[in-house]
């Protein structure tokens, strides 16, 4: 079997896919590799992620780390948030095949996104917190 049990389960049955219209932090980024795209929706409360949602155009794989990820994160503090790795996704997972990786790091940089937004948009630089999203990753978003 490729795919472990758990991939399989958030596959198909995927956790927090949908968009917060009142999100305070939404990010967005593309992954260089297969060009697929991944939006990331977080309502914060008191530095708390007391919601999370997202949309995708990758692949099973991305779905499954996604919705892992938004498991992960829900209800954490966002200094939590920032210290999950898509490695910690793919334990969680009980791994993912080595050519899936790459859609793994999707949600990772995704959350990412959408934390530097929430700091912009209080007026604080993210780059000290967050840290660099590279440029071709992050996509403008439309409102
Ligand atoms: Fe694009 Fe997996 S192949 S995210």
């Amino acid at each position: 079997m490729l795919y472990s049990d758990k991939v399989m389960d958030h596959f198909t049955n995927p956790r927090n896919v949908g968009e917060i219209p009142d999100a305070n932090g939404v990010g967005m980024v593309g992954n260089a590799k297969c060009g697929d795209i991944m939006q990331m929706f977080l309502k914060i409360e008191n530095d708390v992620i007391v919601d999370v949602k997202f949309k995708t155009f990758g692949c099973g794989a991305a779905i499954a780390t996604s919705s892992m990820a938004t498991e992960l994160i829900k209800g954490v503090t966002v200094e939590e948030a920032l210290k999950l790795t898509n490695a910690a996704v793919m334990e969680a997972l009980d791994g993912l095949p080595p050519v899936k990786v790459h859609c793994s790091v999707l949600a990772e940089q995704a959350i990412r996104a959408a934390l530097s937004d929430y700091y912009r948009r209080q007026g604080i630089d993210p780059v000290p917190i967050v840290g660099e999203i590279k440029e071709e990753e992050e996509h403008e978003m439309e409102e």
